[in-house]
């Protein structure tokens, strides 16, 4: 089986794509409107990039309409959000969050999800979330130029705040404590808490060569 994705039409191309390029973790973005609405929804299209300084991206598609999501709309306007990880005891709450409620709508109202207080930046953070990264705006950038289809948002996480569960007896985080959810392709979903992960040494010597 092989396609050429020249001129492929773009549902064809996201079907294949999104289906191979998994496991996807989840971020559910928590953000604020200019006039205070909180906002919460969940984006796969998710990674880090750097840690110096720590950066995270996401990438919220523009509708069929053209609009932009209610999550860029709020970070365009106030330059803060929160990316929480998902747990698989919140996967209902996750799902029910995505979607697509009127911008003066609060999903943490209409879906009822717990929040508390983030400690850098105003948008709440959902409780109970193994982790949540704090952020500020560092990049906003619609894409592709001529004829975006999305945007991908930078944040800079200024905090994190990781569940005591999480972690091991070293004090980092323990993969077998962490039971995050991810995305793979149509309803699927993969759990990082799996009898099939594995541990894999580097190759000898890589810690005496430059590159990481
Ligand atoms: C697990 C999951 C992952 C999703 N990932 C994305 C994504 O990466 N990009 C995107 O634009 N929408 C994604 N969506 C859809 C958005 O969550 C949905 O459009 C949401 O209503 C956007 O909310 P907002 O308008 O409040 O920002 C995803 C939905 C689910 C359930």
């Amino acid at each position: 089986m092989e396609l050429d994705f020249a001129g492929l039409d773009s549902r064809i191309a996201y079907r294949w794509m999104a289906s191979t390029i998994t496991p996807r973790p989840v971020a559910w973005v928590s953000s604020l409107s200019g006039t205070d609405v909180a906002n919460l929804a969940p984006f796969s299209f998710f990674q880090m990039i750097t840690a110096s300084p720590p950066t995270l991206i996401f990438s919220p598609l523009i509708q069929s309409d053209g609009r932009a999501k209610d999550t860029v709309a709020n970070i365009r306007e106030t330059g803060e959000f929160v990316v929480n990880l998902v747990s698989f005891a919140q996967i209902d709450l996750m799902n029910a969050t995505s979607f697509t409620f009127d911008p003066n709508v609060s999903e943490f109202e209409a879906c009822r999800v717990p929040s508390e207080a983030s400690r850098r930046v105003r948008p709440r953070r959902v409780l109970g979330a193994p982790v949540a990264f704090e952020c500020k705006l560092a990049k906003l950038m619609p894409y592709p130029e001529a004829s975006p289809s999305c945007f991908v948002v930078f944040g800079e996480v200024l905090y994190a705040h990781f569940d005591e569960s999480i972690l091991g007896a070293g004090g980092y985080v323990d993969p077998e404590r962490l039971n995050i959810v991810s995305r793979m392709g149509g309803n699927w979903y993969g759990r990082t808490a799996s009898a099939s992960n594995f541990e894999l040494e580097r190759p000898a010597g890589w810690d005496r060569q430059q590159k990481v």
